[in-house]
């Protein structure tokens, strides 16, 4: 990928939509398997209650709850979830309409089933390769640097491009992009903005990956560095009137975005800006469709999940950010942005 990145000729919506496909009849036979629908029969429920009544992980179970809502089986009430005419109708064992006998068939056809279903059971991933763990402990190897950053850009490109075009950057001198993998929001933004300098801050092995691969052809190498550091174990830069997160905050859980957040208030001056740039759930947990599937990826490969803008207003407003608002960038992607005082 060389030069300018223009903005592409269709946003990528549909790709999105096409990709995260992969969970929806997984997530639904995994809470069916898991007793959710038979629960629900007779009355709603918080989610909490289903989950002791269950023996579920209220984390896991939530994060699923959300997308199989957002398929119309379920739905969130005042806090409390409860079954759909469809699947009171469809999904239960003994009625004279289901389709469990179907859907007993089928779930097996895709390892998903039994990976969420151990979600809902046990919080874990039988997965061995669960990218937050190599990320936590600070290590990822240069292979899997150069693959990551290569996946990361794929997918982060339109967005970025779409960021840079929506004027969150404007007035940023010196901008830190922490988290930065293939450096693409670095890069877009520095193209779009000729007096912004960019540094992209990551594990050393993600540096040399965004440097080769992606910086080193983008015509703004000259304004677009890389700085490696282990952003939990090492001191951050300072001199920066703007921190950047793209996809950063949805890989952790809440202890340690308040840290996120923290250290970034820390490395600010006065009047400097942070910005998150997230796919946002809804305030109701229970949708859209995308960003609910995207939300069950992350529980899959890391501590977080999708977050409402409810719960980044808190991580940032706690951290002592003030003027938390919210710009949708791209047909999925918002950029939440705060101030120091
Ligand atoms: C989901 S990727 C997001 C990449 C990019 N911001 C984007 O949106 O395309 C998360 C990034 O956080 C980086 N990261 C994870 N743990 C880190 C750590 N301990 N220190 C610095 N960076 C870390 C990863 O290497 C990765 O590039």
């Amino acid at each position: 990928m060389t030069g300018f990145y223009e903005a592409p000729p269709v946003d990528d919506r549909a790709i999105w939509d096409l990709w995260l496909s992969m969970h929806y009849f997984p997530a639904a036979t995994a809470v069916q398997e898991a007793g959710v629908f038979e629960a629900l029969e007779s009355a709603p429920m918080g989610l909490d209650d289903l989950a002791n009544k269950l023996s579920l992980n209220s984390k896991a179970l939530g994060v699923i709850m959300s997308l199989v809502s957002s398929l119309g089986l379920v739905q969130r009430r005042e806090g409390v979830w409860r079954l759909t005419p469809h699947a009171r109708t469809y999904l239960l064992a003994d009625t004279t309409y289901s389709w469990s006998p179907l859907f007993n068939v089928y779930k097996n056809g895709t390892p998903l089933h039994a990976e969420l279903l151990s979600l809902l059971k046990t919080g874990k991933t039988p997965r061995q390769d669960k990218p937050s763990d190599g990320w936590e402990e600070g290590k990822v190897p240069p292979d899997a640097a150069r693959s990551i950053a290569k996946f990361m850009h794929a997918h982060s490109l339109p967005a970025a491009v779409a960021a840079a075009r929506s004027g969150a950057f404007d007035g940023v001198k010196k901008l830190l992009d922490v988290g930065g993998g293939s450096g693409v929001f670095a890069i877009a933004a520095a193209q779009r903005n000729p007096s912004l300098t960019a540094t992209i801050m990551d594990l050393d092995t993600m540096c040399d990956a965004a440097r080769e691969l992606f910086v080193a052809s983008s015509g703004v190498e000259d304004r677009v560095n890389t700085l490696a550091v282990d952003m939990f174990r090492e001191d951050w830069p300072a001199g920066y009137d703007a921190l950047f997160f793209s996809n950063v905050f949805h890989d952790w859980d809440d202890e340690i975005n308040a840290q996120l957040s923290k250290k970034s208030f820390d490395a600010l001056p006065s009047g400097g800006r942070i910005l998150l740039h997230e796919i946002i759930m809804s305030d109701n947990e229970d949708g859209p469709v995308t960003p609910a599937s995207f939300s069950v990826l992350m529980l899959r490969g890391t501590k977080g999940k999708q977050y409402t803008l409810r719960e980044l207003t808190n991580f940032l407003e706690s951290a002592g950010f003030t003027g938390v608002e919210a710009v949708q960038t791209s047909p999925y992607y918002s950029i939440i942005s705060a101030k120091k005082p």
